[in-house]
């Protein structure tokens, strides 16, 4: 990577910028022709002729209209290898894009629910992670989310399944449809998870109330909000985010496309940078969403007018929200403020 020209290309600069990704469903990467390509490999029927058909699809109105397609797609996946391949596909991109660090999601009660092992799941995306490692120098986290339209007994036993892997799972996390299951329905589940030596996330604050973020906080024991672009209605709890520096693992164009915003120039993200909140910019399901992490940056930059000061607070804020040992988070900062000295901090 080169060292950033000040008149050089934003979008370059923005590319070599070190930069962790902190919310990425792996899930959420099946792009419509590998989803076709694995529907004909395992002879599932899916009711769409062509990609473009699929993507045509892509149109959702709120949370739940994306979960209700994102999990029938996820039908297509059903062995070790479906899932190494996805992992690869989105380290390599994600690398293309000046991805250092990856804290990957994934759903295993997707998958064990349709009788695919746990086993399967995470071995093949822990292969893709060590490949990419070894080709691109990448790191990487794997973070198990519970499904919370499901019951606590049932995530209850998939952490026992993340237990089994204890070795490969940094972390467990909540997501699926947010109102009307509060985080305080999984906090003997995060409980366990904790006393087990696991960290926590919670999506919080996306569709749900600023609540849901306290009871994460207080409840599930987090380190980071998944979202959390609601805790703006609460200025209290923005004070208690800024005190605390935790993370938000905003999604802009997940936002625009979810209907949590309705139109990117309306997006609260640079206030919330401004007011001293640790925010960072991830991609979420970027197969479903219209961009992987550097189109994210760039849709924020163009729409709210970010500086390259503030560009490079965002990749500072996620190395420095991510899971990385203290060392590797000071070499990845430093090598940040090098590239971004032309400018003070913002
Ligand atoms: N699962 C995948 N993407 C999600 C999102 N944005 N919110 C909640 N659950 C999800
Ligand atoms: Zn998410």
């Amino acid at each position: 990577m080169s060292r950033a020209n000040p008149s050089g290309s934003l979008a370059a600069y923005v590319r070599d910028l070190p930069k962790a990704e902190l919310h990425l469903h792996i899930e959420g990467t099946l792009e419509p022709e590998l989803a076709l390509r694995l529907a004909h490999k395992h002879g599932v029927a899916l009711p769409f002729a062509d990609a473009a058909e699929l993507r045509a699809a892509y149109d959702f109105s709120d949370l739940q209209s994306f979960l209700d397609l994102y999990y029938a797609l996820a039908e297509v996946l059903r062995d070790g290898d479906d899932f190494y391949r996805l992992g690869l596909s989105y380290m390599q991109r994600a690398h293309e894009q000046g991805v250092v660090h990856a804290e990957i999601f994934f759903d295993p009660q997707t998958h064990t629910a349709r009788g695919i092992a746990f086993g399967a799941v995470v071995e093949g995306l822990r292969l893709a992670c060590t490949e990419a490692e070894r080709r691109f120098g990448m790191t990487h986290r794997l973070i198990a989310c519970f499904l919370r339209h499901l019951s606590a007994a049932e995530a209850n036993r998939t952490l026992d399944e993340v237990l089994e892997h204890r070795e490969i799972v940094t972390a467990v996390g909540l997501d699926s449809s947010e109102v009307g299951h509060p985080p305080s329905k999984f906090a003997a589940v995060f409980d366990r998870a904790r006393e087990q030596g696991l960290l926590t996330v919670a999506h919080a604050g996306e569709e749900g109330p600023p609540a849901y973020i306290h009871e994460a906080l207080d409840l599930l024991g987090v380190r980071r909000i998944d979202h959390g672009v609601r805790c703006e209605e609460d200025p209290a709890l923005v004070r208690r985010l800024i005190r605390e520096q935790i993370a938000l693992t905003v999604c802009p164009l997940s936002n625009v496309k979810l209907g949590v915003f309705d139109r990117i120039e309306d997006h609260n993200l640079k206030r919330l940078l401004e007011a001293g909140l640790r925010v960072t910019v991830n991609s979420d399901d970027p197969a479903y969403f219209g961009g992987y992490l550097l189109e994210n940056y760039l849709a924020v930059e163009r729409a709210l007018g970010l500086t390259r000061a503030q560009l490079a607070t965002l990749a500072r804020n996620s190395i420095a929200g991510s899971f990385l040992d203290a060392d590797a988070k000071r070499r990845w900062i430093d090598l940040i403020d090098s590239r971004s000295d032309d400018e003070p901090a913002a």
